[in-house]
């Protein structure tokens, strides 16, 4: 399985078997963002309904006949919107072709600007993908909380994709307390330095926690498990 970073909040991932899945897809207007609309995809997953989330989801998904899986109500506004979409709802889980998902709370706000209006997006989310028996946990937009322990203990997780920017997330220190709750065998900072008031050191980041825990991605990198 390859995960590849693409500055931000997204990440693909490639499973063994050749499916190509893009999570929070924000790519027009991502400073750091090395994708083109161009890029071919099989499924698209967005966190939550905020716009650097949200990001190209539409056009991505109409361009490859790609679904959207997300949360009810995020689902719904794309299909509204003549892209294909896939519903589920906190805690579910369905196994697609590629593997399976299971949507995972987060602790975030979510909401979708509609016309220059907030509009209700449903939950914010996380998602936990399993595939050719690697489990990669992308937590989305959250803060470190108590259940991060739980999902640690339900699921062998082999990469933790976790936002360290602060003020919007989790900071560094609560991300490394999070990784540790999560008992993930290696992380991949997100969600930091695509603007200034989220910028952080991942060397730092990497410092709280064991030798070799966190792979730092460059925007085009990829991390192989
Ligand atoms: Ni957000």
């Amino acid at each position: 399985m390859k995960i590849t970073f693409h500055g931000h909040a997204c990440v693909e991932i490639v499973t063994d078997d050749g499916y190509t899945l893009l999570i929070d897809p924000f790519i027009k207007g991502n400073p750091k963002s090395d994708l083109t609309l161009d890029k071919k995809v099989d499924y698209i997953l967005v966190t939550h309904g905020h716009k650097p989330h949200v990001g190209d989801m539409l056009e991505l998904s109409k361009r490859n006949h790609a679904p959207i899986i997300a949360i009810t109500e995020l689902a719904k506004y794309a299909k509204k919107n003549g892209a294909e979409s896939f519903a589920m709802n906190l805690g579910a889980d369905h196994t697609f072709d590629f593997g399976y998902v299971k949507l995972m709370h987060s602790q975030h706000s979510s909401s979708i600007e509609i016309d220059g209006e907030d509009r209700y997006a449903g939950e914010a989310c996380g998602f936990m993908i399993e595939a050719n028996g690697k489990t990669v946990f992308h937590t989305g937009d959250t803060s470190n909380f108590g259940d991060m322990a739980i999902f640690g203990k339900t699921f062998n997780i082999d990469v933790a994709c976790l936002p360290i920017g602060g003020l919007y997330t989790m900071n560094p220190l609560s991300a490394a307390l999070c990784a540790q709750r999560l008992n993930a065998k290696h992380v991949i900072p997100i969600h930091y330095n695509t603007y200034p008031e989220i910028a952080q050191d991942p060397n730092e980041f990497a410092k709280l926690l064991p030798d070799n825990v966190v792979q730092i991605l460059d925007s085009g990198q990829t991390f192989e498990i």
